[in-house]
């Protein structure tokens, strides 16, 4: 009986080996030599060390055709199960480029639906580790019917768990959709690529020649298309930093997030904020060096950093707690707001919104950016998204308006009239339909034509203007700002009055969902 179960433990020890080794030494080794992780050593330097408990190592497909009844499969090309990063759970998934590519057949899936559902069930972020070739050709329509399964997940859990993508090497066809529709994609630089048709068939196509990385590697998915979150610099930088980004976020909808204890002085005034700001309206600042001046540790978590830079958003805290930062940026097309902007900021709003992050905003905007291209391009239907996110979110959301703020983009960007709850203005802050000169030429236009000096009399309307209409005090008396501030003490009066929206309750009327301006 001892020998017969000793014999049992023997032959379970060989199996998980086998299981373990994946697609074997040369192919973990090839793995190294692109600078790549094989996917168990991805998942042992996520998680926390010894937390991984693994989930269907013994999956097997079980298609016959094109061969597949040759091939094995170990672990069937993705390794699933759970663990915690410092501390909480998270449910993971590692594709397993050793074994056919990573590619995605029937039961590959199902063991990352099962993992998705796991997570869901009991409310633990999912963190996807991607490096697949897409369906697996020799599954047909069993490796569609795969990720169907999943896209259908990602989309009912999406609100519901944080789900977080990691793109580590090549992801092609369906292997690109599934990230899309988690909330954050992080891509390595160099190793990692998505696209729906590769190079060589854009050269049949259309004829165009585009290498792999130019197409779809960490740089265009996060400078030009917006796909991408994060491009960081190896698979270490990468898990690290998604390590770091949960730090930020509750592990569902229906918890706060994390609190930390308060390294930074909730009282700590600034006195660089007093000039930081130039009076000259048309002067560009880096609208980042406000954030950190405000936020704990002077440390911000930017998010999509190099796209749409107009917009900056990311996380940090205040006094322990994570909020959600949205603002404008000045150094980049004058702060304007335009179709990929409103996209990025619209896209984070929500985010916070369906995980309790509470939305700090900070206004310093001119308007919509002008021209065809931007009207053409819908600017009407994408800017109308900032308007519907932030309108749509009852999370605590208090703003900031630093210095420019006009017309639709003042509504925009959280005012009153969307429901913030706080709106603080800096003393700098011009609030009004347009800026001083066009409003000028257009309100004065037949007094500036008939005067005997033109420029002089454009400058004096224009003085009279901004005397009149170009400062926070018209706002504030009509109630449309709460507080024209010092802004060496934003940092405090900003975390007294998120501490006073702790228990904020707003309902909406009951619906199925609203028709979000896609
Ligand atoms: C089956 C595949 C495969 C696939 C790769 N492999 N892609 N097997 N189905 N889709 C296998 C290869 O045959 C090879 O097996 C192993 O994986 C490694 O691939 P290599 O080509 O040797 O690696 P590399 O040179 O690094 O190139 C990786 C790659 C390339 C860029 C991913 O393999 C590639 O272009 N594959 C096709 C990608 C693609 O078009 N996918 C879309 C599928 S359609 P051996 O045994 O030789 O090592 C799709 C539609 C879903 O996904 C739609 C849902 C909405």
């Amino acid at each position: 009986m001892a020998n017969d179960e000793f014999s049992k433990l023997e032959i379970l020890q060989k199996e998980k080996e086998k299981i373990h080794q994946g697609g074997g030494e040369n192919r973990i080794a090839k793995q190294h030599e692109k600078g790549k992780m094989s996917a168990r050593e991805r998942i042992d330097n996520f998680l926390d060390d010894g937390s991984f408990a693994e989930l269907n190592a013994f999956v097997k497909h079980r298609q016959t055709q094109l061969g597949m009844d040759k091939k094995e499969a170990p672990g069937e090309g993705v390794v699933t199960g759970y663990g915690t990063v410092e501390g909480r759970l998270v449910y993971v998934y590692a594709q397993d480029f050793t074994v056919l590519g990573g590619t995605l057949g029937e039961m590959h899936a199902y063991k990352i639906c099962n993992v998705m559902d796991q997570a869901a069930k009991v409310g633990a972020p999912l963190i996807g580790l991607n490096d697949s070739g897409g369906a697996r050709i020799q599954e047909g329509v069993d490796a569609l019917k795969g990720y169907g399964n999943i896209f259908y997940r990602n989309t009912i859990y999406s609100g519901v768990i944080p789900q977080i993508s990691a793109i580590m090497g090549p992801c092609a066809g369906g292997a690109v959709y599934s990230p899309a529709l988690t909330d954050f994609v992080f891509m390595v630089r160099d190793t990692s690529q998505m696209f729906i048709t590769g190079p060589s068939v854009i050269k049949t196509v259309t004829g165009e020649e585009v290498t792999f990385e130019e197409l779809g590697g960490a740089d265009a998915h996060n400078t030009k298309s917006g796909v991408g979150h994060f491009a960081t610099d190896d698979d270490k930088d990468c898990l690290d930093s998604i390590r770091e980004l949960l730090q930020f976020l509750p592990s569902n909808n229906m918890e706060e997030p994390p609190v930390f204890e308060p390294s930074d002085d909730p009282n700590r005034k600034e006195e660089d904020l007093k000039d930081l700001i130039p009076e000259n309206p048309n002067k560009p600042y880096d609208v980042r060096k406000v954030i950190t001046r405000v936020v704990d540790d002077n440390y911000f978590f930017e998010v999509q950093e190099s796209y749409a830079k107009n917009i900056v958003i990311g996380f940090a805290r205040l006094n322990g707690r994570t909020v959600g930062v949205v603002a404008n940026q000045p150094s980049h097309l004058a702060g304007c707001l335009d179709i990929n902007a409103s996209d990025k900021g619209a896209r984070f709003i929500r985010y916070c919104d369906s995980f309790n992050i509470p939305l700090i905003t900070f206004q310093d905007v001119p308007g919509y950016l002008p021209g065809t291209a931007q009207e053409h391009g819908g600017i009407i239907r994408h800017g109308a998204k900032l308007l519907y996110a932030y309108s749509e979110a009852t999370v605590p959301k208090l703003t900031v308006i630093l210095r420019k703020s006009y017309g639709g983009s003042y509504i925009a960007m959280c005012s009153k009239s969307l429901m913030a709850d706080v709106v603080y203005a800096y003393p700098s802050a011009e609030i009004a339909v347009m800026g001083p000169e066009g409003a000028a030429n257009i309100i004065f236009k037949k007094e500036i034509e008939n005067s005997d000096d033109p420029e002089q009399t454009r400058q004096e309307k224009i003085d009279e203007y901004r005397e009149q209409f170009a400062n926070p005090y018209v706002a504030a008396s009509r109630g449309r700002v709460d507080d024209i501030i010092d802004p060496r003490e934003t940092r405090p009066r900003l975390i007294y009055a998120l501490e006073t929206l702790d228990n904020k309750r707003e309902e909406r009327p009951a619906k199925k969902h609203g028709n979000f301006p896609v």
